[in-house]
């Protein structure tokens, strides 16, 4: 794992744009993982601009979304699906059949197949929840789960109540996600966290005991994952002198920090 830390939140965003770009111009028809959440949307507003002044196209492309709330339509406000709508899918060349969401509550191994199908995913997008959620993989998910019907924790509800008007008894309870043995599966994984309010997580899931109480512990198993914090997120970490030194002298990160500050 490298953790890359960014002097604040827009570039830390502007980075992790550059990375699905750089792997977008090395794959026309590169398979994406998408996440969703307000840390996403500085991100997808990053890779709209770098699409146009490039002059990259992601018509090739197919995308797989984590998760998507339960019982709530598709053109719901609140769906991810619209989310994704808003912030992705309207501003880019995608084709919209392209576009995948585990919307269906009774079927996640058609998810998996439809996954398979593309060809796996080459880079996967991810958020942190508060608690430690990937995708909605809440605490005690299993490291061997792929995608379900999960229930939404207390603390995701509150966590999310912004997007629902502020009240989380209006968040859905249930949500489909993909498994955490699914997110694993993707050949390359970029988690990104930003804000005070994911510092003491990012610690405990970047430095502490892999456990099934901390789903995100679970990236330790993947052998090509990057993390991308900003200051307050990456205030916790002990050791980030080591994470610094180790990213100044990484040829990769060093050619994505330059691309960035252009
Ligand atoms: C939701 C999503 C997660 C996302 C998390 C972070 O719970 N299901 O996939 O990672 O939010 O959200 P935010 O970026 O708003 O903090």
């Amino acid at each position: 794992m490298e953790i890359v830390i960014t002097p604040d939140a827009e570039s830390a965003a502007r980075l992790s744009a550059a990375l699905i770009a750089a792997r977008l111009r090395g794959k026309t028809d590169l398979v994406l993982g998408l996440a969703t959440g307000r840390t996403m949307e500085r991100v997808y507003a990053c890779f709209i601009g770098m699409l146009r002044r490039g002059g990259l196209s992601c018509s090739a492309c197919r995308t797989f979304n984590l998760d998507e709330y339960a019982g709530l339509s598709a053109d719901d406000p609140h769906s991810y699906r619209s989310f994704m709508n808003r912030h992705l899918f309207d501003a880019i060349d995608i084709v919209p059949a392209w576009t995948h969401f585990p919307e269906d509550e009774a079927e996640g191994s058609r998810y998996e197949a439809l996954i398979r199908q593309a060809g796996g995913i080459d880079l996967q997008l991810l958020g942190l929840g508060e608690n430690g959620h990937i995708g909605f993989n809440e605490p005690l998910s299993s490291f061997a789960s792929r995608t379900r019907r999960t229930v939404l924790s207390q603390a995701t509800r509150q966590q999310n109540a912004a997007m629902f008007g502020g009240d989380a008894s209006d968040v859905p309870t249930g949500a489909m996600t993909m498994g955490i043995a699914t997110i694993l599966d993707a050949r390359e994984i970029l988690l990104l966290a930003t804000g005070r309010a994911k510092a003491a997580m990012v610690a405990e899931a970047l430095e502490g005991p892999v456990s099934a109480s901390v789903p995100a512990t679970a990236l330790h198993w993947h052998a090509r994952c990057h993390v991308v914090l900003d200051q307050d997120a990456a205030s916790g970490l002990r050791r980030r002198d080591e994470y610094d030194w180790t990213v100044g002298h990484s040829p990769h990160w060093i050619d994505l920090l330059a691309a960035c500050a252009t």
